[in-house]
């Protein structure tokens, strides 16, 4: 990406894939098949990503090449429809993709269901494993204040005095799993309030970096794609991530035998050119991008975005876009008519 509006250009392009993506796996909602739900999401994403004038490569996907048909780790894709001579061209992109966050949320139509993307310069996102990572993420006025390996009390003090208020009107978000059983103690014996979700950790944290959510900081180990995703958008929101990989089958609250062991994990890593696997990793680290894009859909209603509406004319996605170029946040609220001349648009 050479400049900014290069970068603003393909910050459209973006929206019009997660908007793809959203869309597809919305007609799928309340279907109870979260993998159907995930696989139309891939598709549709897939589909129009390629249409995109770049050299887009994909970082982190659906899996490695032999796992995943579709968006794997270091597919190269995008500018689809030109020639060879446009295409040399085009940005050289690296791209993270969620097409469905929250699979099990879109098969049950619960809340909070998005279709999401981050893309940088070449290099600017972690190549990381489909791992998890314990995380912890804030907003702009708590950036500083918090230490992933302090004690969960003393993160809650600092993150009330930098807000101005009481650790008792702090609310942390948190996913419900069995492994975060000392973490919600901690922070119920701290006082702060806690919302627990089944899903979607990615759309969690960046609620915690936007001011008017009601919840301040997110807590607890999810996936590693997903942090990497939320550092992206961290980076255009002024919010901070701060994680380290997990593989300890007792803070995972699992039996040893339901994690790879520790070294296979490590030489996973090391194998993605990650040399310390206990280093913990700040926005910058998982989101080195200078040039970094963030775009999310709505697929089902949430905290942020609404989720896709149907009605006989067409489609109505809520989305948004950010980038660090301009530290623009735009809200993109998109009718997509399919009715012909006599369509009736709504608002
Ligand atoms: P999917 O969208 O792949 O279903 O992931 C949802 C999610 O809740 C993430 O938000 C989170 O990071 C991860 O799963 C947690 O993993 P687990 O369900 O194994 O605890």
């Amino acid at each position: 990406m050479k400049d900014g509006r290069a970068e603003r250009e393909l910050s459209l392009d973006f929206l019009r894939v997660t908007e793809a993506a959203a869309i597809e796996s919305a007609k799928t909602m309340g279907q109870g098949d979260r993998k159907h739900s995930d696989h139309v999401a891939v598709e549709a994403m897939r589909e129009v990503m390629d249409s995109v004038p770049m050299r887009g490569r994909i970082v982190i996907g659906e899996g490695e090449r032999d796992e995943a048909p579709m968006l794997y780790i270091g597919e190269e894709l995008g500018g689809g429809a030109f020639s060879d001579e446009a295409r040399a061209e085009f940005p050289e992109v690296d791209i993270a993709v969620d097409p469905l966050e929250g699979t099990n949320l879109c098969a049950l139509g619960a809340n909070n269901a998005i279709a999401v993307l981050a893309a940088s310069e070449r290099g600017g996102l972690l190549n990381a494993p489909d791992i998890y990572m314990d995380k912890i993420v804030v907003g702009p006025s708590c950036r500083g204040a918090v230490d992933i390996d302090a004690p969960v009390a003393d993160n809650l003090k600092n993150i009330a005095r930098r807000l101005g208020r009481d650790i008792e009107d702090l609310t942390v978000i948190c996913l419900d799993r069995p492994r975060h059983k000392q973490l919600v103690a901690d922070v119920r014996a701290a006082g702060a309030r806690i919302r627990l979700i089944s899903d979607g950790d990615l759309s969690a944290g960046i609620s915690a970096a936007v001011a008017g959510t009601n919840i301040h900081a997110l807590m607890g180990i999810g996936g590693a794609p997903e942090g990497v995703i939320t550092a992206a958008a961290m980076k255009c929101l002024n919010g901070e991530i701060l994680s380290k990989f997990v593989f300890d089958p007792e803070r995972l609250g699992v039996d040893r035998t339901k994690v790879p062991p520790r070294e296979e994990s490590v030489d996973r890593i090391r194998g993605m050119g990650i040399n310390d696997p206990d280093k913990v990793f700040d926005t910058n680290d998982l989101a080195p991008g200078k040039k970094v894009i963030f775009a999310a859909t709505g697929v089902t209603d949430g905290s942020l975005l609404r989720g896709v509406r149907f009605f006989g004319e067409g489609k109505r996605t809520h989305s948004v876009v950010m980038t660090t170029d301009n530290k623009s946040i735009r809200f993109v609220d998109t009718v997509h008519v399919e009715g012909g001349p006599d369509a009736v648009i709504r608002f």
